[in-house]
């Protein structure tokens, strides 16, 4: 079957919109009409560096759609069933899997390679494989993925918006409500205001943080914080810092947040500093696999007992969480409608592109 996706032939470039053949669905596998792709800062990383894929590739690992055909052997999912697919394949047997860890499912292995279990690949054109990021390859009309890809959820969920529970959603939520295990009464400081820190001043605020100060510096996103139950914001993380001091008398945040678009020490510094004894920092955004970022003061670190902690997929678990979360929305408990700024075609991927690198985007999303 014939598609069009938006791919990357190589890293630092443009997105390029080519046809491709995609695989019918072999053992295991379903197709999928999607309905919507999301653009995650993530997916920039494939561009910038700071991810490295093996090229070519189709990007995207946000997607919701309806599933048209499965393969021999599929008993997960069913033709004309809709779903949000899970940016881990989560196997359920693996040991991360069966312990209730499956955002570390030992499947992560083939998130950047890019290619289905098998080792072949499911995108083609002339006379080349093209990997699907994620295994999924969401910037495309169709794709065909692993069943274990895949999550159903309830028919009446819009799927152009059911399309963050995805990736940006959980992971932020998580990172507060996972990862930083935030209770009420919790101050908590979150940096970077995109998709995913988004939703951690969400998750913060569904687990009754006190204060929920944020940082960016763009004033967009800081506006849009606080419509979202942010009490303070502030471009400028020295700032947030002195009022941080100022609401907790001194004894500093409880969980510092860092899901900014590239990590670097200057944002880990303020954010370790920014938490106090006992406090947690969770690491979330990425950066360059062989960049060190955390170069912190160990004697603070032991004195205070200050955690610090990485968080991959919101510490969820993607099957369940996906689920629970859309059913948060449906019962007015969680926002999504607010988080998507503006819709693209696919042929405008790169305007996307542009828009997210200019501040213009809490989350911005292709609508097929
Ligand atoms: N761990 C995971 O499982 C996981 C999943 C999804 C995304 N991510 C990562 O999370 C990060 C955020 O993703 P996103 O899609 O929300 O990105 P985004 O581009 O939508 O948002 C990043 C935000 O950080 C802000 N920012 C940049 N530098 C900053 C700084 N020094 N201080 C404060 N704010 C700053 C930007 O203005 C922007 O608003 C990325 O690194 C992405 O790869 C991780
Ligand atoms: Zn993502
Ligand atoms: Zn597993």
């Amino acid at each position: 079957m014939k598609t069009r996706a938006a791919v990357l032939e190589q890293g630092s470039t443009r997105f390029e919109i080519k046809e491709l053949d995609v695989d019918a669905p072999g053992p295991g596998e379903v197709h999928v009409k999607f309905v919507a792709a999301g653009l995650c800062h993530s997916d920039l990383h494939l561009i910038d560096g700071d991810i490295v894929p093996r090229f070519p590739i189709v990007a995207g690992h946000e997607g919701s759609g309806i599933v048209e055909e499965v393969g021999p052997g599929v008993t997960k999912v069913k033709p004309g069933d809709h779903v949000v697919c899970s940016f881990i394949p989560v196997c359920g047997r693996c040991r991360y899997c069966a312990s209730g860890r499956s955002n570390m499912c030992d499947n992560g292995a083939y998130l950047v390679s890019g290619n289905a279990f098998d080792g072949t690949f499911r995108y083609h054109a002339d006379g080349r494989d093209y990997g699907s990021f994620s295994m999924l390859g969401t910037f495309s009309e169709r794709a065909t993925l692993s069943e274990l890809s895949v999550v159903k959820i309830d028919e009446w969920l819009p799927l152009d918006v059911a399309v963050l529970v995805g990736c940006g959603v959980p992971t932020g939520w998580g990172t507060a409500v996972n990862a930083g295990a935030v209770t009420a009464g919790d101050t908590v400081v979150v940096y970077g205001i995109g998709g995913v820190g988004i939703n951690a001043v969400q998750g913060a605020v569904s687990a009754g943080a006190k204060f929920v100060v944020v940082v960016d510096p763009v004033q967009f996103k800081l506006d849009t914080a606080l419509k979202f139950g942010a009490t303070h914001a502030f471009t400028d993380p020295k700032e947030a810092a002195a009022k941080i001091n100022e609401l907790t008398w001194g004894q500093g945040a409880d969980q510092a947040l860092v899901t900014v678009g590239v990590v670097d020490e200057e944002v880990i510094a303020d954010a370790f500093a920014a938490i106090g004894k006992g406090g947690t920092l969770v690491v979330t955004g990425q950066a360059h696999p062989e960049k060190l970022t955390i170069h912190v003061p160990s004697g603070e670190l032991v004195r205070y007992e200050k955690v610090i902690r990485g968080s991959q997929y919101g510490s969820c678990n993607p099957h369940y969480d996906i689920v629970k979360l859309l059913r948060m929305y449906d019962a007015g408990r969680l926002k999504l409608d607010e988080l998507i700024t503006k819709y693209y075609t696919l042929d405008e991927v790169n305007d996307m592109v542009d828009d997210l690198r200019d501040g213009k985007l809490i989350r911005g999303a292709i609508r097929f």
